[in-house]
């Protein structure tokens, strides 16, 4: 790849909010899977966790994001997401684990989001776009027990959905010399 074709990479990576309905072959997945973790990692820790979601997962967590919202905003928005939600080809919840040592934890954090973002790229670098997304259901430990992951040992550092984009939005960043600080 030359210099132009990363930058290229770089910027036109968005985050997708609307997927065609194909799923993206597994081979690719798996791939950028194995490519994610290829990122710095202090200590080497290796913290990541990838919960691959089947259909079963996936409607396990629509369900406890529905009933959330129900609660929270209402029957009418929870059908509304659930809907939404229904329509994401592929999914993945990332995971890094909490740490008597918050240092260390932050750490931790810092290389799965470094993870995160390799992972995005490469299927980016193949038309695959990605969405991270948070929020109240990704904060409920049930999510992660729902998932087979263990919320007392790990917290959701994302949910990713995946699929080839329906629409790609525009996006700008601030001037550079708004956040470059020049220090002699
Ligand atoms: C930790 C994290 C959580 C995010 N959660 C959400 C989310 O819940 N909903 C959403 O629409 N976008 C979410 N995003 C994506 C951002 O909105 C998006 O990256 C930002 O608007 C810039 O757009 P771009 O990724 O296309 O450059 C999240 C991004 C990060 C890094």
């Amino acid at each position: 790849m030359t210099e132009i074709d990363l930058a290229e990479l770089l910027t036109s990576r968005r985050t997708i909010h609307q997927f065609r309905p194909e799923h993206p072959p597994v081979e690719l997945i798996e791939q950028a899977l194995e490519l994610a973790r290829w990122v710095p990692n202090h200590k080497k820790t290796e913290p990541w966790r990838f919960y691959w979601l089947g259909p079963e997962a996936q409607q396990a967590i629509i369900d406890l994001n529905c009933a959330m919202l129900v609660e929270m905003k209402g029957e009418k928005r929870a059908q509304e997401k659930r809907k939404s939600w229904e329509e994401k080809p592929g999914w993945i919840v990332v995971t890094a684990p909490y740490n008597e040592d918050l240092f260390r934890q932050q750490e931790d954090y810092a290389s799965c989001c470094c993870a995160i973002q390799n992972l995005s790229l490469f299927l980016w670098a193949h038309d695959i776009g990605v969405k991270w997304t948070s929020g109240p259901v990704t904060e409920n430990p049930q999510m992660l027990s729902l998932i087979g992951a263990d919320p007392e040992r790990e917290y959701c550092v994302g949910l990713l959905w995946y699929g080839y984009p329906d629409f790609v939005p525009q996006q700008t960043r601030k001037p550079l010399n708004e956040v470059l600080v020049r220090v002699p």
